[in-house]
């Protein structure tokens, strides 16, 4: 299947996705032929041309609306004959439309346990809650922001004493076999998604 990664930062999850698919051996259903940021500049697009991948920046400041942004993605993702998204810490909300068009195509990674601490603050809302467990979490994008259906989860310790960073660094290492797995699940077709709500296992 041919994967495109969007980002917006540093990158950690487009390389443990780069890692995996590329390596010896692996077998992998999947193939990063583009990486999309809308942001210039940033590190996970120096990793992907790094990797040999194209990429491409696509800023939304310089679209008048969601739509017009959305639009202009769409477009460059079907002229790469893409199959399957990836969002790794892509940080823009997408349109109900855009959203529909990749029904089943399209994975996200949250950094908690959803469904709860949904939204961009997990960590912080994790600490302040108090709860001992946290982690992340791939799922399946729907309309509802961090709502879709789950394909993998990993769980890690919440330390006393943990500070958003220190939490955002062992989820961090959890995320990044957890990204992965997710991928070849959905790319082998062993995860299918039926409705919003339910996959079918195979
Ligand atoms: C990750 O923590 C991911 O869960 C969140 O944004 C972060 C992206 O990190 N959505 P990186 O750019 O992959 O290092």
């Amino acid at each position: 299947k041919r994967v495109a990664v969007l980002i917006s930062g540093s990158g950690t999850n487009l390389q443990a996705l780069i890692d995996h698919t590329t390596e010896q051996n692996s077998n992998s259903s999947a193939e990063i032929v583009l990486v999309i940021s809308n942001k210039p500049n940033v590190q996970g697009l120096t990793r992907a041309e790094k990797a040999g991948i194209a990429t491409k920046v696509i800023s939304h400041k310089d679209y008048k609306s969601r739509d017009d942004f959305d639009e202009a993605l769409h477009a460059s993702l079907t002229s790469a004959g893409i199959d399957i998204v990836c969002l790794a810490g892509f940080m823009r909300i997408l349109t109900g439309g855009f959203v529909s068009k990749w029904h089943g195509k399209m994975l996200n990674i949250h950094p908690s346990l959803l469904p709860s601490f949904k939204g961009h603050n997990a960590h912080e809302q994790v600490i302040k809650a108090n709860v001992r467990i946290s982690g992340c979490t791939v799922h399946f994008v729907a309309e509802e922001v961090d709502g879709g259906a789950i394909i993998v989860q990993e769980s890690v310790p919440v330390y006393h004493g943990d500070t958003e960073e220190t939490l955002a660094e062992r989820v961090k290492k959890v995320e990044h076999t957890a990204f992965p797995k997710a991928l070849e699940l959905v790319a082998s077709e062993k995860a299918l998604l039926n409705s919003d709500a339910f996959i079918s296992w195979r």
